[in-house]
């Protein structure tokens, strides 16, 4: 705990001096994307892009959160199926099923400069903190090759200081799962959804004090119309009536019944445990929960719908944009091999492969309108959808420390240690102390 406190103190002040030196201050207040600015990352190492067509041989190690769906696994199978006999082998290393905790791991190994992960499948939240620490191959020159083949929201997840840092793996969005077999219909808005959750055999989503909950959170406070930064980048916006609004809808949930208290533990596994135990009627979570939900022990194969996420009434409607990218890491001793992997996982075949039996967000287009993937993913077309349409989460080399002052304090208010405004004004000085670092 303390060896992690240190580590991000080590991390905010080496953000600060980037900043600094970089002159930039970047943020998209709760929207726009992540292009960068006038910041700049210099002396980084460069991909050559031909540099995966006769890598030396060797096995290239992907690193990536609990494989909860079976695809990081397909991955490095399929991978080695198809190039084993020249040599190449991938292997997979499961982090922790907490976005924290995968970004804690792999910070440790960069730290280290350890070429643990030759790959690794990143957050789209930490593209900006990761290459400002020199952490991660420039991919400039691969990307550029075929930029307009990638769905434009995925891409720009990876673009910071005028280059690209990855390649696009899966995106993602959240949506509704619903039980029409218990007389639930696609709700309309936000306080529809709590109302009927509360009469209706109640909706689970993540809500533990990690990254999930404040997704969980923004989806309804930018629907609501709230933001977390000013469009300078420089304050914090969160103390704000939209935002209280917000966070009440979901603390009264909780004390009427309609949410479970037990969300204020729940990550994604333990509300996919909840959704597959057939209790509940509403279930809030990512589109991977989908395939999920359909195969193993669920107890509700076949049994669940899947609708957009509702309007806040009386506002608007928005999602979160989520999703990983395949970096390559400054210390991997095999770039060619690495890039070779990161290809492979973008590429149309594994794209598809993705969203017709995981149900992830393909990063290209082509499979969404494939008449097997329309069949098996009815909600295909609302999930391209989504993605373009989707808030990213602020933009910010601080960005962690932002979140964890999101969801700490509105895990707070969900369990009934603080009120909605207490705890919004507790995130508000803390989001403004992040940001007075730099
Ligand atoms: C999903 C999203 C990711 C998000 C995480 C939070 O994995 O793809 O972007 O940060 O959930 O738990």
């Amino acid at each position: 705990m303390v060896a992690r406190r240190r580590m991000i103190a080590a991390l905010t002040a080496a953000s600060v001096l980037f900043v600094v030196a970089c002159g930039s201050s970047n943020n998209g207040g709760g929207g726009g994307t992540s292009g960068g600015g006038g910041a700049t990352v210099k002396g980084a190492k460069v991909i050559d892009p031909n540099s995966l067509n006769n890598p030396p041989k060797g096995t290239v190690k992907f690193c990536q959160g609990q494989d909860t769906t079976g695809i990081g696994k397909a991955l490095v199978k399929q991978f080695t199926a198809k190039y084993g006999a020249q040599g190449y082998k991938a292997t997979l290393t499961q982090f922790p099923a907490s976005a924290d905790q995968q970004r804690a791991q792999f910070i440790q190994r960069q730290q280290a400069k350890s070429d643990d992960c030759d790959v690794f499948s990143s957050d789209v939240i930490w593209t900006i903190e990761f290459a400002s620490q020199k952490w991660l191959y420039d991919m400039t020159p691969y990307v550029n090759q075929a930029r307009s083949k990638y769905i434009a929201a995925p891409l720009e997840t990876l673009h910071y200081g005028g280059k690209y840092w990855g390649v696009p793996e899966t995106s993602d969005a959240a949506f509704i799962y619903y039980r029409p077999g218990k007389g639930a219909k696609p709700p309309s808005t936000w306080q529809q959804l709590y109302s009927s959750a509360a009469k209706q055999g109640g909706l689970v989503y993540p809500g533990a004090p990690y990254e999930g909950l404040t997704c969980s959170f923004l989806e309804v406070a930018f629907a609501a119309g709230g933001t977390v930064v000013s469009a300078d980048g420089k304050k914090s916006t969160i103390n704000s009536p939209q935002n209280v609004k917000a966070l009440q809808l979901m603390v009264s949930g909780i004390k009427d019944g309609a949410a479970p208290k037990a969300v204020t533990t729940y990550m994604e596994p333990e509300t996919d445990q909840a959704w597959w135990s057939g209790r509940y009627t509403y279930m809030r979570n990512w589109t991977y929960a989908y395939a999920a939900a359909n195969t193993g022990t669920s107890k509700v194969k076949g049994q669940f719908k899947v609708a957009p996420l509702p309007t806040f009434a009386g506002a608007g409607k928005a999602s979160v944009l989520g999703g990983h990218n395949s970096v390559i890491s400054a210390y991997t001793k095999n770039p060619g091999l690495a890039l070779k992997l990161a290809d492979f996982y973008a590429s149309p075949a594994f794209q598809k492969q993705a969203l017709l039996k995981y149900s992830q967000a393909a990063v290209v287009p082509g499979p969404y309108s494939d008449p097997d993937v329309k069949k098996a993913i009815p909600y295909a077309a609302e999930l391209k959808q989504s993605l373009s349409q989707a808030k990213v989460r602020p933009p910010s080399p601080v960005y962690p420390q932002i979140s964890q002052a999101i969801y700490k304090n509105v895990n707070d208010a969900l369990a009934g240690r603080t009120s909605p405004q207490d705890a919004l004004k507790k995130a508000d000085s803390q989001i403004n102390s992040a940001l007075s670092t730099f």
